[in-house]
């Protein structure tokens, strides 16, 4: 049988690095967009078994090029998203709004047999939040244009090639002592991104459409859950410090001037708000696929190098 093609946008990223290696071996081949095949060419190509992956260079506004790619393609999978804007295009409309609106037109008009998108868990309730209503924006356009869709919202992902623990078990490292926003009271549900992986494999080959799926891992944590997990398992020690609101608000006024904030005042609003799961939608679990991998077990396997000694490091965390 012939393999399927699908056509993945964002596919350098960490849940696109880890699809690509989850779908290539499972017979499906893959075309993946990058904005910078000279700076991105090689992560995507290791990727997969040569003949399994085409990768192709456009800008994600050139429609011209990108209606060829639909020309050959089954499936479309949607990874691109943004934490912050940055100066031209780069806003959260044109990213999480408008774009997969085009998407999910040209998935109509190429007869794709699905598009699947990534969206994030928790967009309804952070109604302050412009990620969070570009996202919903987003999904809104999609479910009008395309009927055989599946929207995807996880919790936060997390692997040893994530942005998350790895910066905060650095960030842990390095300060003395770590702010607490909200009290570090925030849940979150994380989950790993093997195990979204496979929610997204269980949803092609199964031919899964639920309009919108929540995606979360086993357990619930809180933001200072997260970090205590994180101190004991780098074995640091380091003063968790409640940050007043007023002061939250100024740090991150100051970090979003840096090229790379590490904090925006938009972040700052959508971590008041739990990242759990709603009730209102399906999740992996009533779908079939629970997450399997726990956090602190996960973690306890690439923390190392961010403990004294690195590889050289001889006690164990509990
Ligand atoms: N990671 C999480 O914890 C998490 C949680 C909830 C939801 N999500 C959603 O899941 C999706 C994938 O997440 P991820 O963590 O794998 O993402 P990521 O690593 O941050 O980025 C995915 C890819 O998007 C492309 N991209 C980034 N900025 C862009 C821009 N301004 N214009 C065009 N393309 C751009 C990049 O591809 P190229 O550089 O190759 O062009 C990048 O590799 C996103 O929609 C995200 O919002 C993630």
């Amino acid at each position: 049988m012939k393999a399927k093609n699908c056509l993945i946008f964002g596919g350098s990223g960490q849940i696109g690095r880890n699809l690509i290696r989850k779908l290539t071996r499972n017979n499906i081949t893959v075309t993946v967009v990058t904005r910078n095949i000279h700076q991105k060419g090689l992560v995507i190509k290791t990727q997969a078994n040569a003949g399994y992956i085409d990768i192709v260079e456009a800008n994600i506004y050139d429609e011209i090029k990108i209606r060829e790619l639909f020309k050959k393609a089954d499936i479309c999978i949607n990874l691109i998203g943004i934490l912050y804007e940055k100066k031209k295009g780069n806003t959260f409309k044109n990213i999480h709004t408008l774009f997969p609106s085009l998407l999910s037109k040209l998935s109509k008009e190429y007869n794709l047999e699905h598009f699947i998108h990534l969206s994030a868990l928790g967009i309804n309730e952070a109604k302050d939040s412009s990620y969070a209503i570009s996202k919903l924006e987003g999904e809104k356009n999609i479910l009008n244009n395309f009927t055989q869709t599946t929207i995807l919202r996880p919790s936060i992902v997390y692997s040893s090639s994530d942005n998350f623990t790895t910066q905060f078990m650095t960030l842990l490292n390095r300060l003395p002592t770590f702010p607490l926003y909200y009290s570090g009271n925030t849940k979150f549900m994380p989950i790993h991104c093997s195990d979204l992986t496979d929610i997204i494999y269980y949803i092609i080959s199964k031919n899964i459409n639920s309009k919108i799926i929540e995606c979360v891992g086993p357990e619930t944590l809180t933001f200072k859950e997260i970090l205590q997990i994180l101190l004991k398992l780098i074995n640091k020690k380091r003063l968790l410090i409640p940050f007043p609101l007023p002061l939250a608000r100024l740090s991150a006024k100051f970090f979003q001037l840096f090229p790379k904030p590490l904090l925006t005042e938009d972040q700052l609003r959508l971590l008041k708000y739990d990242n759990v799961l709603s009730g209102k939608y399906k999740s992996n679990n009533e779908i079939g696929v629970p997450s399997k991998l726990f956090f602190k077990e996960e973690v306890k396997k690439y923390c190392y190098m961010w403990r004294e000694g690195g590889q050289f490091s001889t006690n164990e965390p509990s």
